[in-house]
């Protein structure tokens, strides 16, 4: 297995980590990764394997849990029942049970909703020179989150900062300072969606949250903490990464030239979207742990050994994606990694894919001639691949 050693904190990787992956994308399917000090797997099969073979799992086995203090009490108790944390048989019970409530035909009926929210953020927008990111790519899909779950929508701006707090948990930079944040975040959230959930009880309506309280599979729903980390779940995954995935698009679509009045064609539109997760996907990195000794890809991983699932490089694979640096909506391909695969596959896909459509599509239409002011520059989360600020003039 060949080494490679790359700090993921260097600015110039994190501005272009796709340069590495071109390098590291000739090492077959799994690489060694120095500076995490970890197996990499690296290729569309590889990663896809991982993500699907159930030898693997996402549970962090008890011996390599991080010591916890007590200020993560609050967080740990949303992560211990959280879907995304927890492996089958207790992740069968508790995804059936959202999927009941999160159908593709609910999300589908969301459809002129999500437009008029774009839309009415459009509206809003009409400064010379524009910051696009906080503005629209951040707004369109925790408007929608919190539209879906029933929360108003005066309280986006409280959702964002908890969610972002809780999210740096998970990127490269953690510290002290932001675990503590994170605990305190996660403890605000935490009563602020017991409360709702408890007034939903008793004045169910038509949001998602009134759905997972009457979801019921053979006599079973979801307890109250699990409503809770479900809940909260949604709301950070719901648009963190979508808020990322869209500045990454527009930026893509325009630094791409591509022609945009295409974009209203319905055919052409999805197409786009699949290569915007393809070529500059908002998550880099997810990790797996062996259930038991495995032998894969020439390497034996021992039980509970973890191996870290680099997404963006399996979708720069050039044995899956001819030319794959290439920005080409039209290309035939296996499909992208972005979303996962497998038992853990984003709950949220039919979601996440119907905004960047609906978003991508109505500002291109809006601002037709839309220019970059100036190159954005990525936020130094690495895994969160995204940016702080895009700048554009109408
Ligand atoms: C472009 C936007 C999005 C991307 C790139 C994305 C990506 C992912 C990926 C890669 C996973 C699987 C992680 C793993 O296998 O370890 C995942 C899981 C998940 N996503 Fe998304 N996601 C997006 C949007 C959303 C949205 C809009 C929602 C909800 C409203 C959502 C909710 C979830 C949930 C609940 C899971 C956990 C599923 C499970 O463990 O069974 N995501 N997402």
């Amino acid at each position: 297995m060949l080494k490679f050693s790359q700090s993921p904190l260097e600015e110039a990787f994190v501005q272009n980590p796709y340069s590495f992956y071109e390098k590291i994308n000739e090492g077959g399917d799994l690489i060694f990764w120095e500076d995490y000090d970890l197996v990499f797997a690296i290729s569309h099969r590889s990663v896809n394997h991982f993500l699907r073979d159930r030898k693997w799992g996402r549970e962090v086995p008890e011996d390599k849990k991080c010591p916890y203090s007590d200020h993560l009490t609050p967080f740990l108790k949303i992560e211990e029942n959280s879907l995304l944390e927890i492996d089958p048989p207790r992740h069968t019970k508790l995804r059936k049970l959202v999927a009941k409530a999160f159908t593709t035909n609910s999300i589908a009926k969301l459809e002129p909703e999500i437009e008029l929210i774009v839309k009415n953020i459009l509206h809003n927008l009409t400064d010379d020179e524009i910051e696009l990111q906080k503005n629209f790519s951040e707004k369109v899909p925790v408007l929608v989150i919190a539209k879906l779950l029933g929360v108003e929508a005066s309280m986006a701006d409280q959702l964002l900062k908890w969610s972002h707090d809780i999210v740096a948990m998970y990127q490269a930079n953690r510290d002290l300072d932001k675990e503590i944040q994170a605990g305190k975040a996660s403890a605000e959230f935490t009563e602020f969606m017991v409360s709702l959930i408890n007034h939903r009880k008793t004045s169910p309506g038509e949001d998602l949250i009134s759905g997972l309280l009457a979801s019921e599979i053979d006599g079973e729903n979801l307890s109250m903490d699990e409503m809770v980390s479900t809940c909260i779940l949604l709301l950070n995954a719901g648009h963190e990464a979508t808020a990322f995935a869209l500045g990454n698009g527009i930026n893509a679509i325009i630094d791409e030239g591509l022609d945009v009045a295409k974009l209203d064609d319905p055919k052409f539109v999805p197409m786009v979207v699949e290569e915007v997760l393809r070529f500059d996907p908002p998550l880099h990195i997810f990790e797996r742990y062996a259930k038991d000794d495995v032998d894969v890809f020439d390497n034996t991983f021992k039980k509970d050994q973890e191996v870290g699932l680099l997404l963006a490089a399996a979708n720069r694979d050039p044995i899956a994606f001819h030319n794959p640096n290439r920005f080409n909506p039209e290309r035939q391909n296996p499909g992208n990694v972005s979303l996962g695969a497998g038992v853990h596959f984003c709950v949220g896909a039919p979601l996440a894919r119907m905004e960047m459509k609906i978003a991508l599509r109505e500002l291109f239409k809006y601002f037709p001639k839309l220019k970059l002011v100036r190159k954005p520059i990525y936020s130094d989360r690495y895994h969160f691949h995204g940016f702080n600020e895009l700048w554009v003039a109408p």
